[in-house]
Order: structure tokens, then sequence, then C-alpha cells
């Protein structure tokens, strides 16, 4: 039932201040300010030495937002690859150490082999699954269930920011347990996942500015997108999102890999998305969307309130986001991202819920 909206995929995107929120409260202690897994886990996060994530599609780049989560909040290297690469490289895995797996079916054939790789490698299993009755979810030692509800959509879009979720806090739990957070530290991370789901419903009142910016999209061929930091998987994912639903040719880049190649591409006719929060290495960034301007490249720049005062820049458009902890800027900036690949689909008159090639679930490698 898609509600009063004209697609799942729209449905799923509004759905997702709730469904987040639900995520959160079944990992989170609200009143404590902590995270409080709703498992036993087999190892301690203090003693790890190496997470391997392995996921395909969206969820690998969910997968790879939580490395700079782990690996900033907790100090723990983490090692990351898309799930058919991962289950025949032969990866040297010292036994005991964790291994870690995000799938919104639970079902993706890559991904389920990896998890058994993983198990014959002598790994604790822990799988970020949506459908807690999965194959995934059966066979791996944990479960941390994503509570987005059924997602029909092809695109994915809710189970994507709860897995984020789920991971964040997953991530705060390694660096209370690594002596990396003090309780201040998890109580400002948690306040602030605590204040996400707020901030996505806020995100949402940019729908009809990004509508009419799809317009523009649409006539496009090629769109580049931008970012550092949790904001570089986050443009994979954008181009990932239009590529699949409006069949326009996209690339996710990291901002800083720009002068390595595909500023050659930029001209007057290539949309560049810049997804820049104010955020420790904002200036950086600031400087990509310099030299994309000098080549008449054509920039829609999402910010936040104090990044859009700083720029001093001329975009084609500027989307504001409510100013965030900018840890948690990938979960909220999925919303314009999402809406922006919707609209310019819809507008072009793509089937969005069931865009062409595309399986829900890719039960075959
Ligand atoms: C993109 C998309 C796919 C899936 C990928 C993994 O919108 O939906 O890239 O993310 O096929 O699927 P799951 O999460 O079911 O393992």
């Amino acid at each position: 039932d898609k509600g009063n909206h004209r697609h799942f995929m729209a449905k799923e995107i509004h759905e997702q201040p709730e469904v987040v929120g639900r995520t959160l409260a079944h990992y989170v202690n609200f009143t404590a300010g902590q995270v409080a897994l709703p498992f036993e886990l087999p190892f301690d996060f203090k003693n790890l030495k190496r997470i391997s994530i392995s996921a395909c599609g969206t969820a690998y780049l969910a997968g790879l937002i939580s490395k700079y989560w782990f690996e900033r909040l907790a100090r723990i290297p983490v090692e990351i690859d898309v799930a058919s690469e991962f289950r025949y490289r032969e990866a040297p895995l010292e036994p005991g150490e964790l291994a870690l797996f995000v799938s919104q079916s639970g079902e993706t054939a890559d991904t389920l082999a990896s998890l058994r790789y993983a198990s014959s490698e002598k790994q604790h299993t822990l799988s970020v699954v949506n459908v807690p009755t999965s194959t995934m979810a059966r066979e791996s030692a944990v479960v941390a269930q994503t509570l987005a509800g059924v997602e029909v959509g092809v695109a994915s879009t809710k189970a994507f920011t709860c897995q984020l979720t789920v991971l964040l806090s997953l991530a705060i739990a390694a660096g209370r347990a690594r002596g990396v957070l003090s309780a201040e530290d998890e109580k400002e991370l948690v306040d602030a996942l605590i204040a996400v789901p707020g901030q996505m419903s806020e995100a949402m009142k940019r729908e009809h500015q990004i509508e009419i910016l799809a317009r523009e999209l649409s006539k496009a061929k090629d769109v580049l997108y931008l970012g550092r930091g949790t904001s570089y998987p986050l443009a994979m994912e954008g181009a990932l999102k239009l590529k699949e639903i409006s069949y326009i040719h996209a690339e996710g880049y990291a901002a800083g890999e720009l002068k390595h190649g595909p500023i050659a591409l930029i001209d007057e006719t290539m949309p560049v998305i810049v997804i820049a929060p104010y955020d420790n290495i904002f200036e950086k960034t600031v400087s990509n969307m310099q030299e994309v301007a000098a080549r008449g490249g054509r920039i829609i720049l999402i910010t936040d309130e104090k990044g859009a005062l700083e720029t001093g820049l001329d975009t084609m458009a500027t989307i504001v986001m409510p100013s965030v902890n900018p840890v948690v800027a990938p979960i909220v900036n999925s919303i314009p991202i999402q809406l922006l690949a919707y609209h310019t689909a819809v507008f072009m008159g793509k089937d969005v819920d069931q865009p062409r090639n595309l399986a829900k679930s890719v039960t075959v490698e």
C-alpha cells in the first residue's frame, strides 16, 4: 500500500523519520544518553584488531560510511570490500576478528557467500539485516536488525538510513568499549542521533525546491557528485540512486580526486552536486568547488546553514539542510540526494519502483 504517495519509493523516503526513530529506540537508551545494544556480543570490541566489512551496492556504501565512524570513534582499523570481490580474493583473516555484513534482504548471493567464507575462516560474524527471517540472519552469529519495515521500491532508501543508524550505534558502542569515547562523548553522539529523525523531517521541507531542480537535472547526460569524508560514500550513493532510476550517467568521486581526472569532464552542461556539510574539511571541499566553478561547471550545493553562509560562491542552487552534528550528517543528507534522484526520474517518466534490468533481491551472482 502506497498510502497517499505516487510510488513506493516516495512513501519509503518519507517514512524515514519514523523508521530511523524506531530503529534508534531499539539501539539507544534515550534517557541515559547511551547506546544499549539489543543483543549480546560473543567478542569484546576492546580486543579486536580489525573489522572486515563486505556488502553490495547501497549496503556497501553504508558500510563505507561506517568505516569512517569505526576508525574515528573507536580507533579500529576497518577493511571494506564489495562482497563479489571479497568472496574470491582469499584475504588473509586472523581467527577471532570481526566480519561485518550489511544487507537489506539478507539474501544477496555475494554477501551470503562472503559470510560463509568468513565463518569458515573463524571470524565472528555480525550482519546488519532488515529481513529477520533471511538466510544471512540465520547464518550469522549476531544479527543487528534494522527496523525499516518492508522495503518495496527497488532503489534502497529507508533501509540505507536505518543501516547507517545501526552502524553508528555499533561504532559508538565500540568506542566506549575501547575507552576512546568518554561518557560525555557518548552522550553527545547519542543526542546527535536522537535529533536525526526531527532533522530528517526538516530536510523533507526542501522537497519543493528539489522538485524544481530535478527538471534541470533531467536534461543532463552526465552528473558528477563530490564529497569528502563520509560525504564521499554519500556522493557515490547519490550517483547510484540517480543512475539506477533515471538512467542518467552519474559518478560519485572523492572531491580531492577531482584534479586527478574527472575535472576534464567539466563544462557548462554538466551539473556537479557537491555534498559539503560545515565540518573540519569543509574548506577543502569549497576549494574543489571553486575549481568546478572556474570551468563553468553548474554546482548544486548540499550544505547546512553555516556552510551556505561561508561558501561565498555562485551556485546554480544551494540546498540548505538543518545544522547537525557532522557525525550524523550523512544520515540527514541522504534525504536530499534521494529526493533529487526520485524527482528527476519521475519528471522523466521513468518507472522508479521497478527500474529496468534491476531486481530487488540479487540471489544469483
Ligand atoms: C540500490 C540497491 C542495491 C542493493 C544491493 C544489495 O538502490 O538497492 O544496490 O543495495 O543489491 O542488496 P541487499 O542490501 O539486499 O544485500
